[in-house]
């Protein structure tokens, strides 16, 4: 459990196409006359009113030129400031706005984020300093789709991963919490989603539309949250070496991702990549971004001075971050070779499961004895079934797919009788029989009158339905696992009178093991897991111009109820096999104790 103390720090955000049009709106908005522009001479803003306009926007925020800004600033008698530009120029924005005191409307035209956090970092003597400061958060931030249009697309990659460095940063950051770590995971989902798009096609506008909203949700989760090491390390090189600030913090990401344990799950399943750090490395590879230290011109001697190895090493290198090998080109072409397979729908389910077998492969570090044990496994699974053995069927079940299955087939219609699996026991064509039948006539076990109805959702009787039963005897075992019996026992097809009812005798089921002699009871056992099923009645019901429906009654009181070794036991399915002494329904004799059971079966109608 975490504990926290949240309250949200945030900007007024206006976000758009067009947007900075209404710059002169948001000025007054916050009650100001003269606004003061910071904007390098590339961007041709024309701001009305506008008092003065500082162009020399340079890097990391140096001491001096945020000095040298707030003094133009000053002398113009501004008060507010309105920074267009990347990170360096809301940073200076920032520099003016701490100094003097003014309100700032940042107009980002990258993905830097920094718009939206009341952190200032400025370098003097070569080292970054930051600071965080109520009055250094921008008062309004207006985001405008159509600035980012033209931003080149290697700036775009650099931008959006520094961007998605502040989503990982505050996904781990100690005083995280629920809302931070939602912000941050859907910033990594439309980060991932714009880069993508731009790379293909830089003018695309959805794209670059997701990439800023991306942009932004990451800068307000690190905004609200304390930096890490990631950060810490690319002010360290920026400030120190003068490396570029968004390549850095695109080349130390998958690095300083890479030393963290198993807490970066989240980011891999946002990427859709089965390894965190490898998966922002294959991104930037992807998008054509650096990858290495090196290539942004740091020298491997200075790597001794800025300490911290473990990241920059491999960082300067440029070398995928360890764990897991590259698989993405092979899952690729394994997907491919189903890309023309003519029907849809079996290309979407080998796809997925080429997919996801993959990745569990990679996730677990699957080794070749490991699988060459799964191999022999289902080869001695196919080997053992036939006719009368269907061990597919039971490691399906024992696996929970046949109920998951069976939920997403059948457990749409809250109103119809549940279902149940079928389990490896049925028998198709059982034979008939006529109501009153005993299927339990001379076999030991306890007499049970079973009286069930079955109905349209609207209650009215469904006659001549087909109802199937099957059950096992007092001792756990089907006809068809008795090597020595003749014939179908305990297994019945009965037809539904005019009142949709069936009525019969048997014997109480009992718990059983499912059958241990195969793969699956070895796995069982290997597993520690039980082999029983809790006592229940098999069903199979079909009828003209209705669902079939494949269920099973279980006995309320039974053992295993809640621990079903198939998963099978559904608690609409539990019913009363009620205790009875003394006359029977249909006037049989009975020594002793019997029980009955009644039920109603709805079926949905087709
Ligand atoms: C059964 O109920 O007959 C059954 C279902 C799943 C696995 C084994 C047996
Ligand atoms: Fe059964």
């Amino acid at each position: 459990m975490r504990s926290f103390v949240f309250s949200l720090r945030t900007p007024r955000v206006v976000f758009g196409r067009g947007t900075v049009a209404q710059l002169p709106d948001e000025v007054a908005a916050l009650g100001k006359q003269r606004p003061f522009l910071v904007a390098g001479e590339r961007h041709a803003v024309a701001l009305p009113g506008a008092v003065g306009r500082f162009t020399d926007v340079v890097q990391h925020t140096p001491v001096e030129a945020g000095d040298r800004a707030a003094e133009a600033a000053n002398a113009t008698g501004a008060d507010c400031v309105v920074s267009v530009g990347g990170g360096s120029a809301t940073g200076l924005g920032k520099a003016i706005a701490a100094r003097l005191g003014l309100p700032q409307i940042a107009v980002p035209t990258t993905y830097a984020g920094s718009e939206v956090t009341a952190v200032l970092g400025e370098t003097a003597d070569g080292v970054k300093t930051t600071r965080r400061a109520a009055e250094i958060l921008p008062a309004t931030v207006v985001y405008d789709v159509d600035l980012t249009l033209g931003l080149p697309v290697a700036l775009s990659v650099t931008s959006g991963i520094n961007a998605l460095a502040h989503a990982v940063e505050a996904l781990y950051a100690p005083d995280a919490n629920p809302a931070v770590d939602a912000l941050a995971v859907e910033a990594i989902r439309k980060l991932a989603a714009g880069l993508r798009g731009i790379a293909r096609r830089p003018d695309a506008v959805e794209a670059r539309a997701a990439a800023l909203e991306g942009a932004w949700l990451a800068g307000l989760a690190l905004g609200n949250v304390r930096m890490g090491l990631h950060h810490e390390l690319c002010h360290l090189l920026g400030g120190t070496y003068g490396l570029p600030h968004s390549a850095t913090h695109t080349v130390l990401l998958p690095h300083a991702m890479a030393i963290r344990d198993g807490e970066l799950r989240r980011v891999a399943d946002a990427l859709g990549a089965p390894d965190p750090a490898a998966g922002v490395y294959d991104l930037i590879t992807e998008l054509g971004g650096p990858t290495s230290l090196r290539e942004l011109g740091l020298a491997e001697a200075d790597l001794a001075v800025a300490g911290h190895p473990e990241v920059l090493g491999p960082a300067w290198a440029g070398r995928r971050p360890a764990g897991t090998p590259d698989f993405h080109w092979l899952t690729d072409e394994v997907v491919a070779s189903f890309a023309k397979a003519p029907d849809p729908r079996l290309r979407e389910l080998m796809t997925g499961l080429v997919v996801h077998l993959h990745r569990f492969a990679n996730d677990h570090d699957l080794r070749q004895d490991e699988w060459e044990k799964a191999i022999d496994f289902l080869t001695r699974t196919g080997q053992i079934s036939d006719a009368k053995r269907q061990e597919f069927v039971l490691l399906s079940d024992t696996l929970g797919v046949s109920s998951m299955v069976d939920l997403l087939t059948n457990s749409r219609t809250p109103d119809t009788t549940p279902s149940a699996v079928l389990g490896p026991f049925y028998v198709p064509g059982p034979p008939e029989a006529e109501h009153g039948d005993d299927l339990g006539a001379g076999l030991p076990g306890t007499p049970l009158w079973v009286d069930v109805a079955v109905t349209d959702l609207d209650g009215t009787a469904v006659a001549d339905a087909v109802v199937d039963v099957w059950q096992s005897n007092k001792d756990g075992f089907y006809d068809v696992q008795l090597k020595d019996l003749e014939g179908p026992s305990l297994r019945a097809r009965f037809h539904s009178d005019a009142e949709g009812r069936v009525r019969f005798w048997t014997i109480l089921p009992s718990e059983y093991p499912i059958p241990g002699d195969g793969p699956v009871g070895q796995l069982l056992a290997a597993a520690g897991r039980h082999p029983y099923r809790a006592p229940h009645l098999h069903f199979l019901i079909t009828a003209a111009g209705h669902k079939r429906l494949v269920t099973q009654l279980f006995v309320d009181g039974g053992a295993y109820l809640d621990s079903d070794t198939v998963f099978g036991v559904k608690d609409d399915l539990i019913v009363d096999f009620a205790p009875q002494e003394g006359p029977t329904p249909d006037g049989r004799t009975v020594e002793g104790e019997w029980r009955r059971v009644d039920y109603t079966f709805r079926l949905a109608t087709v």
